[in-house]
């Protein structure tokens, strides 16, 4: 069934399961064939949903087409990775004329000193770069750096704060968190591993009380964690009690690096971090990661002036890769003068706002979260300071919405959060309007 046949019937008697199921027949058989090949038939377990993902054909702009047809409004958008939409022509002309010269290329070239200027103009604390092809990788060299720039063993992170899967990072992430986040991580690479609370500097002084760890690892906005704002007071208080600990404060900004400001969060919060990590929108699409910093830290890097063990190693087969490069520096270069950051972080705010009246309008228990142009909707009355409030909201209201937004061709992976980018129009946000107001008149209370 075609997206404009279910739209205009829209009665709410046939279950939003059955309405996805009866719209996406060819995924629902390309689902039984990825299942043979691909554990849990993905390439990345959060991409499964209920009853079985959509596969993907095309996507232009703010919109993915799927295999059956149908078109969805993206607020996904590839992790958050994509602030100017899906194939930018910007991006697209460069990347194409880069295609010509190389794809990869192992050896040094311009390109890469050009992204790392330009990283260096736009992030307030950052004066060398290093580029990886994650943030998990970034993660864990920033990590590593914080260690061998300190002699420490020890790193905090905190509750609810997603760092990709690298071992050390890889805790605490969801409730219970005292429950190892994965099989197959040793005891020892997580002995050194301190938890923090989130938003609470009490909280953070206590468990760190006779403990000094190498680094505090943080995102200014807990992304996985459900789009919870750090507040600023408690960003401040964290970077007084690192410099007074000689602990070094890392910001991971991989969702928030150039989405909040051009400088990323560091600059919407006024706080610097010694070491920021980078990734998503670095890339312009495509694959990508980088940690950044001072001189004084970076330099741990260099195995010309460090000789083993003490320099801090990092590198990687497609470190630096053209193409990642080109497509990155094209896409910076539209959001250096930070124009189209602040339209968009005043559109977060209006969907913040209209989408929290449309709840409250139907008398429905749910809170819009986030900052700038990252949102959430959680289904809870608590007010939400971290991730453990997160955790108690109600998660199969949120994933029987998304599920309902997604039949009706507006994409969240469900019960992640949104993001904006230049390419949503405003009749894509007015449809996320009307479509809430319609599932909440057939599901609200
Ligand atoms: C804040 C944050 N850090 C690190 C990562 C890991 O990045 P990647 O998936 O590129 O490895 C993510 C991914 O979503 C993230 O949101």
């Amino acid at each position: 069934m075609r997206l404009s046949t279910i739209d205009k019937k829209n009665q709410g008697t046939v279950s939003k399961m059955d309405e996805y199921v009866s719209k996406t027949p060819t995924s629902r058989v390309l689902y039984g064939r990825a299942k043979k090949v691909l554990p849990a038939g993905v390439s990345y377990g959060i991409r499964y949903f209920e009853p079985y993902p959509f596969f993907t054909a095309k996507a232009r702009g703010s919109k993915l087409y799927d295999v059956d047809g149908n078109k969805y409004v993206d607020f996904w958008l590839g992790h958050a990775a994509l602030i100017l939409g899906h194939s930018p022509k910007e991006v697209v002309k460069a990347v194409k004329k880069q295609l010509e010269n190389g794809t990869h290329y192992g050896t040094s070239h311009e390109m890469e000193i050009a992204l790392a200027e330009q990283v260096v103009k736009m992030v307030p604390s950052v004066e060398m770069v290093r580029f990886t092809n994650s943030g998990t990788e970034a993660n864990m060299y920033a990590t590593r750096l914080a260690r061998a720039f300190t002699g420490r063993d020890m790193i905090a992170k905190f509750e609810g704060g997603w760092h990709g899967g690298y071992d050390a990072l890889h805790v605490g992430v969801k409730q219970p968190f005292d429950l190892p986040e994965s099989a197959g991580l040793t005891r020892g690479a997580l002995q050194d591993t301190v938890l923090l609370p989130f938003n609470d500097l009490e909280g953070v002084e206590k468990r760190l009380r006779n403990k000094q760890p190498a680094c505090i690892v943080i995102e200014p906005v807990l992304g996985a964690g459900g789009a919870v704002p750090a507040e600023k007071e408690f960003l401040k208080g964290l970077r007084e009690l690192c410099d007074r600990n000689d602990i070094l404060l890392i910001f991971d900004e991989v969702i928030t690096g150039f989405r909040l400001a051009p400088g990323g969060g560091q600059q919407f919060y006024g706080v610097k971090p010694d070491i920021t990590v980078l990734g998503k929108i670095l890339g312009g699409g495509f694959p990508v990661g980088a940690f950044c910093g001072s001189k004084k830290i970076m330099e741990r890097i260099n195995n010309v002036a460090y000789e083993r063990p003490h320099y801090s190693f990092h590198g990687g087969t497609f470190a630096g890769n053209p193409m990642t490069m080109v497509a990155g520096l094209t896409t910076l270069k539209i959001l250096e003068d930070g124009v189209v950051t602040s339209r968009l972080n005043r559109l977060g705010d209006e969907i913040r706002q209209t989408l929290g009246q449309i709840f409250e309008k139907h008398n429905v228990d749910a809170q819009v979260i986030g900052l700038g142009s990252l949102f959430n909707v959680h289904f809870t009355k608590e007010r939400i300071r971290d991730a453990l409030t997160v955790f108690r909201a109600d998660k199969k209201k949120l994933l029987e919405y998304n599920l309902t937004l997604i039949a009706n061709g507006i994409f969240f992976l469900p019960a992640h959060c949104g993001a904006l980018s230049t390419a949503h129009s405003e009749a894509d946000i007015q449809k996320l309007f009307k479509k809430t107001q319609d599932y909440l008149r057939h599901h609200g209370k």
